[in-house]
């Protein structure tokens, strides 16, 4: 397993008021947008969510209600309009457009539905690119993407090009990146929501696998039933906030949570 970085340890100054060792802490989070008209569309209403070292959440919710939008929020990729989100016992909220950027290198890994991966650069450049954009240098980047492109499968795509890989090779190139820069939490937006049903269980196995080994934290977006339900737990998003739900891998969907896996 691979040791976390020194600057992982959260600064006292900053560890989240109750002083736990939660990953990520979100209190009372709004996310507005202002539309063409000027009208305000409230899509995140005050959601609450803590996220313990190595638990696995996963969230639900039909389609437009906002999952795409917390995740972004939770991970620091979007701002929200109030409310307070602490990740790895900082706090993120308040703080300038570099510094955000520079603790969610350091401390959140994304996978979204479609791979998003550099179409001129091979599997192991595409799994180096967050190590060297931090800064590291290029012996370290590839030694560190050559581990984790083993450790998903793939030693032997190396020099292949996201369009010469299958999907379900694509996603796991995507998930090897997420780790590159040693994450303690992996944001996944509908992971397999792209992928066949056999391909999609072979890429839960392994984000579940890399949970365990590496003590990561997991949330998860998605339709996925059977991926829902390995999650320790499963949260509903209606009407701007989360609530428990139950999701059994064998019953349909709840009227409430059917849908169909967004575009
Ligand atoms: N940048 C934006 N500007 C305006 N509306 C947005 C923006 N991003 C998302 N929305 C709206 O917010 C709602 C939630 O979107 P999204 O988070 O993508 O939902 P989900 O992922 O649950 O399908 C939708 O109605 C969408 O149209
Ligand atoms: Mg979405």
């Amino acid at each position: 397993m691979s040791k976390p970085r020194p600057d992982h340890e959260p600064d006292p100054a900053e560890r989240t008021p109750n002083g736990s060792s939660l990953t990520l802490e979100a209190r009372g989070l709004r996310r507005s947008f202002t539309l063409g008209d000027g009208s305000e569309l409230e899509v995140l209403r005050g959601v609450d969510l803590s996220v313990g070292t190595g638990e696995a959440v996963s969230i639900v919710g039909a389609s437009g209600t906002g999952k795409s939008t917390l995740l972004h929020v939770l991970g620091a990729l979007d701002r929200p309009t109030s409310g307070e989100l602490f990740l790895g016992g900082r706090t993120i909220t308040g703080r300038s457009g570099r510094e955000l950027a520079r603790l969610r290198n350091q401390f959140v890994g994304f996978v979204f539905q479609f791979h998003h991966l550099l179409r001129e650069f091979t599997a192991l450049e595409n799994v180096m690119m967050p190590r060297l954009i931090d800064g590291s240098p290029r012996a370290e980047a590839e030694a560190r993407a050559r581990e984790l492109l083993e450790a998903v499968g793939l030693s032997p795509r190396l020099g292949h090009k996201p369009w010469q890989l299958s999907g379900g090779e694509q996603q796991r190139v995507a998930v090897a990146r997420a780790l590159a820069n040693e994450p303690v939490v992996l944001l996944a937006d509908e992971p397999s929501g792209n992928l066949d049903a056999r391909t999609s269980e072979a890429l839960h196995d392994l984000l579940f696998r890399i949970r365990e080994e590496r003590e990561l934290s997991l949330v998860l977006v998605t339709h996925n039933r059977e991926l829902a339900a390995r999650a320790d737990r499963t949260l509903l998003l209606t009407e701007g906030v989360l609530e428990p739900t139950q999701i059994s891998p064998e019953e349909p969907w709840s009227a409430k949570t059917a849908d169909q896996p967004t575009p």
